[in-house]
């Protein structure tokens, strides 16, 4: 066991597969590689328990546990009880159904606020609800700086606010919104907020709980799991709206009531392996294990956190010593400001050209709106395509030290 207090990154490495380290990878903003414990936790429940969990017959008992831990230690590992989350295919189809599910609280006239930062997968689906008569009101971003800003969120909201959807990260700025004080001064009013966290779980630990959030969503395929997406709910707001699944599920039936299309069992048991490949990273780095499994978490991701500011140094160093290059977002490393994804436009270069640039040395970026559409139209950018390098807790440095010297060549 080693008591090292920094991120043992040779440690982490081996934890998953090697032929992922034959390339610099910085497209994790898109999906994240997974560790062998969740490969092996899949495989083993497909081997050993693919039957419909539930029934009095061994396997079916077993495969029901197995369910049951992958959606208990994911609700652990974000502060929440296990009724208070529902795991299903994706963000995307987990605020759509929300929208439908809460709709019939509200009347033509009321207001929903949503920002333009968000990605498409929560901000699409409540702006439909225009369809029923609700007024959508937008919640823009600084045309320069890419960034929300508070005071004009107040100057939004009224007696007529029923909601505000907007992200706790950008998946193309990278910076970190303050979910705790914005969700406060929402509820000033009665208000909701549901917030998009799939770009801030891979990198800071989330605590549904201490921001009083009522929604919170992000994505499992983001944090080192299979490809499922996670709805949290507070219970209350989770009672109130109407459920979605089938007729003879109760209201009071919270594991049914956000799901039309049922879960994916060995997905879901496969989750399992992201708490294994945390406990396995967390008993490296320290040496109790008697706190709980969120406290670990917590813990761990701390150490994700230092590793993630010390690249995000050393990429906003060179993209500070690159004229050409205009970066969307802050061009602080700080931890608790953002997270290490970056996306930048280059004079006189097609965003699209530069990841096949970079492909010829083995380092995996990509160009694209990336869903946040929306967003980058109001910058009113030269190009309507950015660049985007995102980096996860297991890159290190001599991966960056690739990135940079790769877009240097050509830039
Ligand atoms: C910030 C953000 N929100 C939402 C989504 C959508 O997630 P999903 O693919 O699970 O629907 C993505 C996916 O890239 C994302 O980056």
């Amino acid at each position: 066991m080693s008591q090292s207090r920094t991120l043992d990154l040779e440690f982490v490495r081996q934890q998953f597969p090697p032929n992922h380290w034959q390339w610099a990878y910085f497209e994790n903003a898109g999906g994240a590689f997974v560790p062998y414990t969740v490969i092996k936790r899949m495989s083993s429940y497909m081997t050993e328990t693919q039957v419909q969990p539930g029934y009095p017959f061994p396997e079916s008992t077993d495969a029901a546990q197995r369910v049951n831990s992958g959606q208990r230690l994911m609700a652990e590992f974000i502060g929440a009880e296990i009724d208070e989350v529902t795991i299903t295919a994706s963000t995307s189809i987990n605020v759509y159904v929300l929208t439908q599910a809460l709709r019939h609280l509200w009347q033509p006239g009321d207001e929903i606020i949503v920002s333009t930062l968000n990605h498409e997968a929560n901000s699409g689906p409540w702006r439909r609800l225009a369809e029923f008569g609700l007024k959508l009101v937008e919640w823009p971003v600084s045309p320069e700086s890419a960034a929300l800003d508070v005071n004009e969120l107040e100057q939004l909201l009224g007696d007529k606010t029923r909601l505000v959807a907007f992200p706790h990260v950008s998946n193309i700025t990278g910076d970190i919104n303050d979910v705790k004080s914005i969700t406060e001064k929402v509820h000033a009013v009665g208000a909701m907020v549901c917030v998009d966290g799939v770009a801030y779980a891979p990198h800071r630990s989330v605590d549904v709980k201490d921001w009083d959030v009522d929604f919170y969503l992000f994505s499992f395929y983001k944090v080192f799991g299979p490809h499922l997406g996670c709805l949290y709910g507070k219970r209350q707001r989770l009672l109130e709206a109407r459920a979605q699944g089938h007729y003879f599920f109760g209201e009071d039936d919270l594991s049914h009531k956000f799901n039309p299309a049922g879960p994916n069992h060995e997905s879901i048991a496969a989750l399992v392996g992201i708490a294994d490949y945390f406990d396995t990273l967390y008993s490296h780095h320290f040496d109790s294990r008697s706190e709980s499994f969120f406290r670990r978490t917590g813990k761990l991701y701390e150490l994700f956190a230092a590793h993630e500011e010390s690249l995000a140094m050393q990429m906003l160093d060179f993209i500070d010593s690159k004229q050409a290059i205009r970066l969307i977002g802050s061009a602080t490393s700080d931890k608790n400001s953002r997270v290490p994804t970056f996306s930048f436009q280059v004079a006189s270069m097609k965003a699209s050209e530069i990841p096949l640039l970079l492909a010829r040395d083995k380092v995996a970026i990509s160009a694209g709106h990336f869903y946040a559409k929306r967003l980058l139209d109001s910058l009113s950018l030269p190009q309507s395509e950015v660049v985007r390098c995102s980096m996860a807790h297991y890159n290190t440095s001599a991966e960056v030290d690739l990135l940079i010297q790769g877009l240097d060549k050509h830039i």
